[in-house]
């Protein structure tokens, strides 16, 4: 049957499929709510500007992060290179960032080739995000002809779930200001550190920098895309880029709607406070299996050391499986589609896996383990 006479049935768009998914918070998929939307959407081509649901969430956004202007792009990776180059102007030149960063280490070099850039990668001296002592280790400011001075810093916020916290972003800030250096904010998951109590807004944030890229395909279950905000001739420029890559959309109300309900029915309602609740959840969890974590769990994302637990990585995904839950490695991803029954499920797995590697050892050196131990919390 094709799709178009298939009748209406409950479906995925009523099961989120990532429930039981703990690889990541781009799994988070479109709601019923975002399906309801598309009957109103406008048709306009966007490439054109026509698309008034497109120009309308624009607004709405700069005016949230209070940022001159906003552009609606296909994904976070397209979001960070448009950045980057409308930023940069005449080679040579580097870009400082955090070595553990998604523009260096996950968009396929794509600042050296789009933009002709070396990237400096900085590791942070406390192991979480980098300090301006960092920044001024790796920083280039010399115009020593053998080097390639840095005229932008990258930072992400979140950084594999941690909070770069807004006091030593401002310091960052204030230091490259002081040194005519950009700042771009890769802030796929700003929406996650805005989301804990006491945290600084969006426009707080947004305030420091000279643009940023905020993704509503993960953690907010938007199906498509990004949202970039600078001024407006930077973001007029990444409009121009963005073109030349291929990323004029036509119908782009479509998307766009969606983005909104998403912003709307995830972020402003609160949702992702609940993914962040279940984080810590799954910390004490894996706690109580006598397992330790690698970073702090400041929002959704928790990094459980599987070697020291001795927990080979395939018989953590093999057991995952076997229990319906979807694994990926040493990293746990919440997001707010996750539910109470599945966070319970997720202990069964480190019960489970736990058991099992012990009983393995214990086996070897003659002892028995009882699995009530790990019911009880006692290991
Ligand atoms: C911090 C960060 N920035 C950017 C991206 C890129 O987003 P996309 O997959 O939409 O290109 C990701 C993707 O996971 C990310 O984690």
């Amino acid at each position: 049957m094709s799709l178009s006479t298939a009748p209406p049935t409950k479906n995925e768009w009523h099961h989120p499929p990532a429930e039981f998914d703990f690889r990541s918070d781009t799994f988070t998929s479109p709601t019923p709510a975002m399906l309801a939307a598309l009957p109103n959407v406008s048709l306009g081509d966007d490439v054109y500007g026509e698309s008034t649901t497109s120009n309308a969430l624009a607004a709405r956004l700069a005016e949230m992060f209070n940022k001159p202007a906003a552009l609606f792009v296909l994904s976070g990776t397209m979001g960070n290179q448009l950045c980057v180059r409308s930023l940069l102007e005449q080679p040579p030149y580097s870009v400082l960032c955090d070595s553990r960063c998604h523009i260096y280490l996950d968009e396929a070099g794509g600042a050296s080739v789009l933009s002709q850039a070396t990237l400096t990668p900085a590791i942070p001296s406390n192991g979480l995000y980098l300090t301006l002592e960092d920044i001024k280790k790796n920083v280039i400011l010399s115009e020593d002809i053998h080097f390639a001075p840095t005229r932008l810093i990258t930072l992400e916020n979140t950084i594999n779930g941690v909070i770069h916290p807004l006091s030593e972003i401002r310091r960052i800030c204030a230091f490259a200001r002081g040194h005519g250096i950009k700042v771009h904010l890769d802030g796929a998951r700003l929406w996650n550190a805005c989301s804990v109590p006491g945290a600084p807004t969006l426009a707080e944030y947004a305030a420091e920098v000279d643009s940023l890229s905020v993704c509503i395909s993960k953690s907010l279950g938007a199906p498509v895309g990004s949202y970039i905000l600078g001024t407006k001739d930077m973001i007029a420029k990444a409009n121009h880029f963005k073109k030349m890559l291929g990323g004029g959309i036509r119908q782009a109300g479509i998307l766009t709607a969606m983005a909104d309900i998403a912003v709307t029915d995830v972020f402003l309602k609160g949702r992702l406070a609940e993914a962040n609740a279940y984080a810590k959840e799954v910390e004490k969890a894996w706690k109580r299996c006598g397992g330790k974590t690698t970073l702090p769990v400041d929002t959704n994302a928790v990094w459980v050391d599987l070697e020291a637990r001795g927990i080979p990585e395939d018989l953590w995904s093999q057991v995952g499986t076997e229990m319906g839950v979807t694994l990926g490695g040493n990293r746990i991803m919440l997001h707010y589609q996750n539910s109470p029954e599945s966070i319970k499920r997720l202990e069964e797995v480190m019960i489970e896996v736990c058991h099992r590697v012990d009983s393995a050892g214990k086996a070897a050196s003659g002892k028995s383990v009882g699995r009530k131990a790990y019911l009880r919390g006692q290991l």
